[in-house]
């Protein structure tokens, strides 16, 4: 997709491949169209055959009436109960339309798309969104075949002079959103050979050095000095060297708060010597989806220009089985001293956090937020409408959960109570890096917050979010096959938003 255009014009006069056009269950379609089609939407209505349900679409096709070639119509259920997400789904499945029947341009209705209580520029983000991430398909390995090929290259959002600032404004921001989102997905969704803990590091420098922002990455030598045992000991199964990447987005403001993000980095996670089942075992490529959301997020911030400064850690490895792979029994001592019994090789990625989130504490953070694809209870328990969310502060959990509200990218609490925490007591070590099935999302959360005690912390557990096959019943019609890059929406809403609210 190339630019997103906004214009001022009657829908009805603007030239395009499909005009996309929103239709409510319980409304009247849009007065002026209707008219400008001689009552055809009405008549569409009336017919039964248009009814406004969610994610519906319809195309009808003009002659002269209207300057567009198709007319697509999409449902967004009932009038007073729209919301921004049903927006993006909407238009997305409106979108996706649009590509299959060929046309090479869109232009969207705005105005069809009203939302109770949002404002406009909230709304043409949404739009924004919909059509970038409803078209998204990951072509770095295989191409399109030659019937599927067509692209929609060119998107127009139409309005009314009044609404024209605020509607650019919402533009603006969709694209930056979507655009870290996609490229978050690019990277989530390369397998484990092409995106190797040096990939990662390789990305993080050359973004960092397009972008303005500073980067460094620890060699395993550094990490050695800094104590992260807890880190080494998951790399040691694997022949590649492993990578902690550092990278500082500074806004021009010098007295700015800072905000640590922490992603989860496992290129590729086997399981090490408790090796997972081979069934699936291949979707653990998703593991360093926490990082690529975190690398997203960082990349975006110059564009966006929050007044927070902001730090990116990545710890990133492979989880192998290798000679010298670290095994059950074992104990690290992670950077802030923690001992921590190995008893379940699988349990990595708390281990590499630990020492991300005990260098955390050095900024002296106002908050940290990490993002992990960390437990499959986490999906058992919220499936892939909702990362899992934890912390110690309440305020902070709260200001999460309502940017991932109004991003799409939803979370649910789960409860951190004192008694979670004593499951992970060991007999031979301070913790021990696993309690278990039972509450594995919390008692993983549990784990992490024995390196969070100096500063306010979220945790997001996305196993269930950062992929989807995409092939059940209220599927996500703007997350395709594959990766879908959840939290760098929730992040850059956060960032956006937090300063001012920050105490
Ligand atoms: N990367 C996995 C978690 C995961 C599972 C992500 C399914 C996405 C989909 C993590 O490293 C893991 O293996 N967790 C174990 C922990 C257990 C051994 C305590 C799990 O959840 O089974
Ligand atoms: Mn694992
Ligand atoms: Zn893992």
């Amino acid at each position: 997709m190339n630019k997103i255009e906004v214009i001022v014009a009657d829908p009805a006069t603007v030239d395009s491949g499909a005009l996309v056009v929103g239709i409510t269950e319980g409304a009247a379609p849009d007065a002026g169209l209707d008219k400008a089609l001689d009552g055809a939407l009405s008549a569409l209505v009336e017919s039964g055959d248009l009814r406004g349900k969610a994610e519906q679409v319809r195309v009808y096709y003009p002659r002269d009436e209207v300057a567009a070639q198709r007319i697509v119509l999409v449902g967004l259920g009932k009038a007073d109960e729209v919301t921004l997400e049903q927006v993006r789904r909407s238009v997305a499945a409106a979108a996706r339309r649009c590509r299959t029947l060929n046309a090479a341009d869109l232009a969207v209705a705005t105005t069809t798309f009203p939302v109770p209580e949002s404002t406009t520029a909230d709304i043409a983000q949404a739009i924004t969104e919909g059509i970038l991430l409803g078209l998204y398909r990951f072509t770095e390995f295989k191409e399109i075949p030659a019937d599927e090929a067509t692209e929609v290259t060119d998107a127009r959002l139409v309005t009314g002079s009044e609404n024209e600032a605020s509607t650019a404004e919402g533009a603006r921001l969709g694209q930056i959103f979507a655009r870290a989102t996609m490229w978050a997905r690019d990277l989530g969704n390369r397998p484990g050979n092409s995106v190797t803990p040096r990939v990662l590091a390789e990305a993080a420098q050359s973004m960092a050095t397009d972008f303005g922002l500073q980067c460094r990455v620890l060699e395993e030598a550094d990490m050695k000095e800094l104590g992260m045992g807890a880190l080494l000991g998951v790399a040691q199964g694997s022949d590649e060297p492993a990578k902690f990447i550092i990278l500082e987005y500074t806004p021009s403001q010098s007295d700015a708060e800072t905000v640590v993000l922490v992603g989860k980095g496992i290129t590729f996670d086997s399981g090490g010597i408790s090796i997972k089942p081979s069934q699936n075992m291949g979707d653990m490529k998703f593991d360093m989806c926490g990082a690529a959301a975190v690398l997203a997020t960082m990349r975006a911030l110059p564009h966006l220009k929050p007044p927070v400064r902001v730090i990116g850690l990545v710890p990133a490895t492979e989880n192998l089985p290798g000679g010298r792979a670290y095994k059950p029994g074992d104990i690290v001592k992670a950077m802030n001293g923690t001992t921590i019994e190995v008893v379940n090789t699988d349990a990595e990625g708390r281990l590499i956090l630990a020492d991300a989130l005990a260098y955390a504490a050095r900024y002296e953070p106002k908050a940290v937020i990490d993002l992990a694809t960390l437990t499959g209870g986490c999906v058992v328990a919220l499936g892939d409408e909702a990362s899992g969310l934890f912390g110690n502060d309440d305020q902070l959990i709260e200001r999460v959960r309502r940017a991932g509200e109004e991003s799409g990218d939803r979370t649910w609490p789960l409860p951190l109570w004192p008694p979670y925490k004593k499951k992970i007591e060991s007999k031979v070590a301070d913790i021990k890096n696993s309690a278990g099935r039972w509450a594995s999302a919390i008692t993983a959360a549990a784990f992490l917050s024995r390196f969070t005690e100096s500063y306010s912390w979220t945790h997001l557990d996305i196993a269930g979010t950062a992929y989807t096959s995409n092939d059940q019943n209220g599927s996500n019609p703007y997350a395709a096959q594959g990766a879908t890059g959840v939290g760098v929406r929730l992040l850059l809403r956060f960032l956006r938003e937090g300063e001012s609210k920050a105490s």
